[in-house]
């Protein structure tokens, strides 16, 4: 332990009712304890830490975490915790389908019950790839007892043929260029195995390193842990000091409750722009805010936005990769840079400020790292996030206008309507199809009831026709999301969704789209008494599910614009510890 006073007594800590009893449970739980070969001195009073795991071989982004949870125990057991890991489910980004965002509140749920229900005084919470870093936070925020995030780490930078490769980023950009013939199918199969160099999660500012950061700015990990790279070994060096700082914090009584605010979460928002972040983290930060009893909302989110200028210079929205970001200061260099946005008092689970943190933190590369100066998209170029509403989104719809083509930002152009991703993908790639870069492409029944669990499907394909013609990118609109290490003028999150009989299932193909992100406005051009007529015209065509946990998820989903949680896990209710008897 630290020299740090305890505050709290061994009496106070929610283990001791398993594990102090003198009844024949307290005998069971200590006999269970020893039965896996540990001896009662090594776990009799001491704190519980449980390191929840999101490790598994579906999860190559996780692929080190089992070897990790070792050296976060290192620590525990060094400050005199007593740590034990809880395997929790692994939501990959790649493998799962039909898209993590099915189970982020699976996991969210998990987190929470696995901690309520088990000995547990304190955690440190292993996750990344995308969907597990909100997931975990929130059943965390709902559970409030002390955590901390230990961040899995971006992979290795990428290369082939002397290019900086990004995962997800060029994936999408070489896939083009094999559909437009600029590549071939050996070049494709060469890149394969090349792209992608060690565990980690992606290394561009998808949405992984959007979340980590996030999670980082808002002091809920180890200052500037979210930028050591996977295979670094300054990585096992801060997940033991994981371990070493969860048990102070269960002594401390440090809770998220006592870290995450209003402003903290605005701390968020801050590295959320200055990143070019992910849009999906328009979603997780209203989820986890309603968790922790924070009002913040998409209006929030543009406000910050038209604030803060894209600064770093990493895929997709710049040209470098997180493993540069790290060596020119990372998180803490940009958050340094940011200071005066951010609210500096902000306690962080290290039990200092945010302020304190990251005073004099230096940045070594001021092109990967820039000022705000010299930003390298101008607020007047384009933002981080654009909040659009209009008679196509009247709840709000996003979009990353610092990725897109500036010419589309102002768009008039005919609809062709999808009602589902086969058939889109099938008649884009039609020689004879009758469209032309000005047409905006629209995918529908791909939200969180419709899908169900709003997949990635948003950056929806340019036709393979246009493509050989050089068209890279066209005004793209649907009620799914979209990776955040993909680019282009897509307009994402509908709300509400179409398979809710949200206004986007009214339009047809041949409909006028205005797209005005200057003025944050989404509309079709159709009058109002027709728009009446088919609302009365209209069924839904949404398959709902009687069983399994789809069909928990649809009866019980929010909608984007209010985070997509299930409607009996959002908000503050405490829910109690379990009774032992
Ligand atoms: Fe796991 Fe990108 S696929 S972080
Ligand atoms: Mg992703």
């Amino acid at each position: 332990m630290s020299e740090k006073t305890p505050k709290r007594d061994l009496n106070d800590l929610r283990s001791q009712r398993w594990f102090a009893s003198d009844d024949m449970r307290g005998f069971a739980h200590r006999q269970r304890t020893q039965q896996m070969g540990m001896r009662r001195e090594e776990f009799m009073g001491r704190p519980v830490i449980g390191i929840i795991n999101t490790w598994s071989e579906m999860s190559p982004c996780h692929a080190h975490l089992r070897d990790r949870a070792e050296a976060v125990k290192r620590g525990v057991w060094q400050a005199g915790g007593y740590p034990v890991e809880l395997p929790a489910l692994s939501v990959g980004e790649v493998m799962v389908k039909p898209t993590t965002m099915l189970y982020r509140n699976f996991l969210a749920m998990e987190c929470e019950e696995l901690l309520r229900c088990h000995p547990i005084d304190g955690a440190v919470l292993m996750g990344g790839c995308d969907k597990s870093t909100p997931a975990l936070l929130m059943g965390a925020i709902s559970m409030d007892i002390p955590v901390i995030f230990c961040p899995a780490g971006p992979m290795s930078n990428g290369q082939w043929r002397g290019v900086k490769t990004g995962a997800g980023t060029h994936t999408k950009k070489y896939w083009d260029e094999l559909r437009a013939g600029n590549i071939t199918k050996d070049d494709w199969v060469d890149l394969e195995s090349r792209m992608t160099r060690s565990a980690g999660t992606c290394n561009t500012i998808g949405t992984a390193s959007t979340m980590t950061s996030i999670a980082d700015a808002m002091g809920m990990t180890l200052q500037g842990a979210s930028s050591i790279p996977a295979t670094d070994s300054g990585h096992p060096r801060m997940a033991s000091s994981c371990g070493v700082r969860i048990v102070e914090m269960v002594w401390e009584d440090l809770k998220p409750s006592k870290i995450l605010t209003r402003d903290s979460f605005m701390n968020g928002l801050v590295a959320y722009m200055a990143l070019g972040g992910s849009t999906n983290a328009a979603v997780h930060m209203i989820a986890m805010a309603k968790r922790a009893g924070v009002d913040l909302t998409l209006d929030d989110m543009s406000a910050m936005a038209a604030k803060v200028p894209v600064v770093t210079n990493v895929f997709p929205s710049g040209e470098y990769l997180m493993e540069d970001f790290y060596f020119a200061g990372g998180l803490t260099a940009l958050l340094q840079k940011m200071s005066r946005h951010l609210a500096l008092d902000c306690l962080t689970v290290n039990g200092r400020t945010l302020g304190d943190n990251i005073k004099d933190a230096p940045c070594w590369n001021d092109d990967v790292i820039r000022d705000e100066e010299n930003p390298v998209v101008p607020l007047s170029k384009g933002k981080t996030l654009e909040v659009l509403r209009g008679n196509l989104a009247p709840n709000g719809a996003v979009m990353k206008s610092s990725a897109a083509n500036p010419k589309f930002l102002k768009h008039i152009g005919p609809a062709i309507v999808f009602d589902d991703p086969a058939t889109m993908n099938k008649t884009l790639d039609n020689p004879d199809l009758d469209i032309t870069e000005d047409t905006v492409i629209i995918l529908r029944n791909a939200g969180p009831v419709g899908a169900p669990g709003m997949p990635e499907w948003g950056n929806l394909p340019i036709p393979k026709k246009l493509l050989k013609q050089g068209v890279r990118d066209m005004v793209r609109i649907s009620d799914a999301r979209m990776s955040g290490t993909h680019y282009g003028t897509c307009v994402l999150h509908v709300a509400p969704e179409a398979a809710i009989g949200g206004p986007l299932a009214l339009v047809k193909t041949g409909d006028l789209i205005a797209l005005d992100v200057l003025a944050g406005t989404i509309n079709m051009q159709v009058d109002e008494a027709e728009l009446a007529a088919r609302r009365t015209a209209w069924k839904s065509t949404a398959k709902l599910y009687d069983r399994s946990f789809a069909a928990l998820y649809q009866r019980h989903v929010s909608q984007a614009d209010q985070g997509c949680d299930f409607d009996f896990l959002s908000g503050t209710d405490p829910v109690p510890d379990p009774v032992i008897f």
